[in-house]
């Protein structure tokens, strides 16, 4: 195929040209019924195509034409044999993956370090989770890959799996050993879904690890929004080979969609796709390389480290992705977080994410030399600094947290029912602190990285109630309660 094209782009632009007069959906009509001031910072043109499915512009629910034709483009640029775009990010996706795959009941392999999108598809889908422990580096404190060892252990001692669900890359950038995992979950006749929501740059340079579609798992999704150039929530789902039924895949895609999608953001993945297919590889050279610098001039400053190859082979790491930058900032006495608010407050710089020990930055194709410039500067002002409070006292949160051993992942709690059963459940509010023993009805995720603490259906227990007041302590933000500062809980009637 002519990875050149834009199909749909172009015939969202052809529409514009041929100065057809509206009178459809949406109600701005092109712009001219738009806020002023809105209109005057967005610029006519995003308004101008933001349209309808009608005529000569395609339906995302039912592609017959341009639609048709740019997942088909992608399909073939990312080695699969069918592509579905996502209009609402890997969120949706991982939704539609376990709708489409399990039936209520069918177990699914699924690591505890998931996403909690991943948890809205096991409620939607009514599918039994077995959830396997990623591996834990200890003296990195962060959660790895999952590895084939687990896996294999997990579908010994659960014959009657019907899939296996993988995040790879992790948020840290760490990915796991898709090939092998799907070479042996294969052999048993299991699915393999892989969550490639921070790899949709994968298949498009050879030092970046091996994306899903290459190892031939049967369904993916990547958030093109993430780390390539397409609008927030513009993702991808890709399908290999026809364990998965197909008819089914795209009935559940039609639930999923809106009949109103967002036009632009639609021709984004469009163009997002050609700039990969055509430029990605020179494009994914200069930010690895530039990525790789800014780790080498980080690692040069005392008190700051960013890892890189030299973890490669530990448990659970198989391969990275360079152009995650993980800055550990507890050597110069911050945390992730007081790290993060600084280089926003006094550099005016904004990480993606923060964590007790690291922040971590994102390298695309959008970041300058100047920005790296800017950011390593940062760090080399922040360790000249006199840190007054040294989280490292004993009575600093870290010191106190790192002493309980209390990063050690708490372990999985009992589960007492289904996920769905206790999501749908009726419910009783009661105080966090007095929970234990109780079903929890809700997911419980500090934010980010998003991964549950404890799931709906899920027994609480004293350990969890400490580990999560020790993270609320520390500043984390918790996501997924219904109260926001998890003074109460929803736990099952
Ligand atoms: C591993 C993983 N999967 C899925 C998602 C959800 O992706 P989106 O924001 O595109 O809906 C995220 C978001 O951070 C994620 O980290």
């Amino acid at each position: 195929m002519d990875q050149e094209r834009t199909p749909y782009f172009q015939a969202l632009l052809e529409y514009v040209d041929s100065g057809v007069l509206p009178f459809h959906t949406p109600g701005h009509m092109q712009g001219r019924g738009a806020d002023r001031s809105f209109r005057e910072f967005v610029g006519d043109n995003i308004l101008a195509i933001d349209l309808t499915p009608m005529p000569g512009i395609d339906d995302l629910l039912q592609p017959t034409e341009s639609i048709l034709e740019a997942q088909e483009l992608a399909a073939e640029a990312y080695g699969a044999d069918h592509t579905f775009f996502l209009i609402n990010g890997s969120t949706s996706g991982n939704q539609c993956m376990m709708m489409a795959a399990l039936n209520p009941g069918e177990k699914i392999a699924v690591p505890r370090n998931s996403h909690k999108s991943m948890l809205g598809g096991l409620v939607m889908s009514g599918a039994h989770p077995i959830y396997m422990q990623p591996a834990v580096d200890q003296e990195m404190h962060m959660d790895n890959a999952v590895t084939p060892e687990t896996v294999e252990r997990t579908m010994h001692e659960h014959p009657d799996l019907k899939a296996i669900y993988i995040v790879s890359p992790t948020y840290y950038g760490v990915a796991a050993d898709l090939a092998e995992i799907v070479r042996i979950a294969h052999e048993r006749d299991k699915l393999v879904l892989v969550d490639e929501a921070w790899g949709p740059h994968f298949n498009f340079h050879p030092a970046l690890p091996v994306s899903a579609t290459e190892a031939g798992a049967d369904l993916c999704i990547n958030s093109t929004h993430k780390m390539l150039s397409a609008f927030s929530q513009c993702a991808m789902l890709h399908q290999i080979g026809d364990r998965v039924r197909l008819d089914r895949l795209k009935s559940v895609l039609k639930m999923f969609l809106s009949t109103s999608p967002n036009l632009p953001m639609v021709a984004s993945l469009d163009v997002a796709r050609r700039q990969m297919a055509t430029q990605g590889a020179a494009l994914l050279s200069q930010t690895i390389e530039l990525a790789q610098e800014t780790r080498r001039r980080l690692n040069q400053i005392e008190g700051v480290y960013s890892f890189g190859e030299e973890i490669q082979g530990r448990e659970g790491v198989f391969d990275l992705d360079p152009t995650k930058v993980t800055v550990r900032v507890t050597g110069l006495g911050y945390t992730g977080y007081e790290a993060s608010a600084l280089l926003r407050r006094r550099y005016n710089i904004q990480v993606e994410l923060a964590d007790l020990f690291n922040v971590v930055a994102l390298f695309t194709i959008g970041t300058t030399p100047e920005a790296a410039e800017r950011f390593v500067t940062a760090f080399e002002e922040l360790a000249r600094d006199d840190r007054a409070v040294d989280i490292y006292a004993p009575s600093g949160i870290l010191e106190q947290r790192l002493k309980r051993g209390t990063y050690h992942l708490p372990a999985i709690p009992p589960m007492r029912m289904l996920p769905r059963d206790a999501f749908l459940a009726d419910t009783d509010v009661v105080a966090f602190r007095e929970s234990a023993g109780r079903i929890c009805a809700e997911t419980i995720s500090p934010y980010p990285p998003g991964i549950p603490v404890i799931c709906p259906g899920e027994e609480i227990s004293e350990e969890l109630i400490d580990y999560l007041r020790l993270e609320l302590k520390a500043g984390v933000r918790i996501q997924g309660p219904n109260d926001d500062e998890l003074r109460t809980i929803r736990v099952v009637r």
